[in-house]
């Protein structure tokens, strides 16, 4: 292969995808839809630009990659199980790809034994916590210790309303998060979660917007063409 067939060639990147469960008791837990498909096809994507990839793995509802795709696999499942796998991973990365719908809340507690109906027919309540952002977080090592991934790409899900167009929604995030590239998912119809198809823009960080321009990237299509064009983006910040 040329050389600028494989602009990944020699860099290490991390991708996180799927869902995450938080557990209730032994046996219940809450989980989300995300299908896993965009964080694979953003894995598949980055080794096809010739990177070491390193997939952290949530719950799935599609096949993760084969054994012969040369893509290390890293099964995890509640969101400080992600936590900690990125903080590993991502000391020695070049490039941190956070796909994965990781869960904002988790119960306070953990049954260790399963939750039982009660005789007096009293409704159980369940008390949920804040899981840490690993996504902000990863930013806030890097800024604090100067080490850590050189690319950070994180995404958003937005459905907008009267008021706000989704695009200035993701852009906020984007300078709440830190992070270098944010990918926004337009949801609200039946759009993208579980689907083959996608519409997805890459909004750049101030810095970014240096090496990218100001204009947020529209991509249409497949999932797998939106992870390329996200892989080729966060590539040029290398
Ligand atoms: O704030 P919101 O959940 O919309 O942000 C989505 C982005 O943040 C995704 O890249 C997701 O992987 C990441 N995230 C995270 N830790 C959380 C929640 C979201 O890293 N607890």
């Amino acid at each position: 292969h040329p050389v600028h067939d494989e602009p990944l060639r020699g860099r290490r990147v991390v991708v996180t995808a799927g869902g995450t469960r938080e557990a209730l008791d032994p046996v219940r837990f809450l989980g989300n839809r995300s299908s896993g498909r965009q964080g694979i096809a953003l894995a598949r994507a980055a080794r096809q630009a010739g990177a070491d990839v390193h997939l952290i793995l949530g719950t799935l509802e599609t096949e993760p990659p084969a054994s012969d795709e040369g893509i290390s696999l890293e099964h995890i499942e509640s969101a400080q199980q992600l936590g900690a796998a990125v903080a590993e991973a991502s000391a020695e990365c070049d490039m941190l790809i956070m796909a994965a719908a990781v869960a904002d809340f988790r119960p306070l507690t953990v049954g260790e034994s399963k939750i039982k109906k009660t005789d007096d027919g009293q409704d159980p309540t369940i008390t949920l916590t804040r899981n840490p952002d690993i996504l902000a977080e990863t930013v806030a090592a890097r800024s604090r210790t100067g080490k850590g991934p050189t690319v950070i790409v994180g995404f958003a899900a937005e459905t907008g309303d009267a008021e706000h167009d989704p695009v200035d929604l993701a852009g906020q995030k984007l300078q709440r998060k830190g992070c270098d590239l944010l990918v926004l998912n337009q949801v609200g119809t039946d759009l993208v979660f579980g689907r083959e198809d996608t519409e997805v823009h890459i909004l750049a960080s101030q810095q970014s917007q240096q090496v990218l321009g100001a204009e947020p990237l529209t991509v249409a299509g497949s999932k797998t063409r939106a992870a390329q064009a996200v892989v080729a983006q966060a590539s040029r910040l290398l």
